[in-house]
């Protein structure tokens, strides 16, 4: 494959569109982040990268918590939605008519509609230029019982999920295999 090169940008794809909840204790508020990820198994951790401008910014660094919520097709609206007007100025719970839900272990509420929220502490703020990386424990995951099967399974594959790649949102398709297909041994036909 023939390759242009071009000067270093944040061209990594996909990336989850996922719905941060926050509050300040007294109103609460929804941010869309794509920069957002997993940093480390045990003791689980993520990072959601935030820019200082954002109205959630203060509120997130004064709390010390948020809920990444995963946007499935439903709610692909309201995440754009999420990301185009400010808490500042819109409650967006009301604007994109999403249920608060409690969280379990944090003080900022959840979002029913979304299949899975993983609640959140900040260990560490970073500075990096553009945004500032918010470093957080995952104190606690909420998942929608109605994807976990009767062995106690997670189906997260049935919830409909959304990628964001390059300005684009995509609902996840067709399965193309599962952690470490390519190694294992082929069952021998009877
Ligand atoms: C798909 C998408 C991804 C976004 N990702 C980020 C992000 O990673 N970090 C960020 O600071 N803003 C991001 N934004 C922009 C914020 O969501 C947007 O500025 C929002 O209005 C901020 O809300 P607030 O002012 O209520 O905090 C994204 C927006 C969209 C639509």
């Amino acid at each position: 494959m023939a390759k242009i090169k071009w000067r270093g940008g944040a061209l990594l794809s996909p990336v989850p569109p996922a719905m941060v909840t926050c509050s300040d204790g007294e109103k609460d508020n929804v941010l869309t982040v794509a920069w957002t990820g997993i940093v480390n198994t045990i003791p689980p951790k993520t990072y959601i990268s935030v820019r200082p401008s954002r109205h959630s910014y203060k509120i997130i660094k004064e709390s010390g918590v948020f809920a990444i919520n995963l946007t499935t097709k439903e709610l692909v609206r309201s995440a754009d939605t999420c990301g185009v007007y400010t808490g500042a100025k819109v409650d967006k719970f009301k604007k994109c008519s999403l249920t608060k839900q409690p969280a379990t272990e944090i003080s900022c509420p959840i979002i029913e509609q979304s299949p899975l929220a993983l609640e959140c502490r900040v260990t560490d703020v970073i500075p990096l230029g553009s945004h500032d990386m918010f470093i957080a424990d995952i104190v606690a995951v909420d998942v929608d019982e109605s994807l976990i099967d009767d062995k106690g399974k997670l189906h997260l594959e049935r919830a409909g999920l959304v990628a964001y790649a390059h300005g684009d949102y995509f609902e996840l398709g067709k399965k193309l295999g599962n952690f470490g297909f390519s190694v294992a041994k082929k069952k021998k036909k009877q």
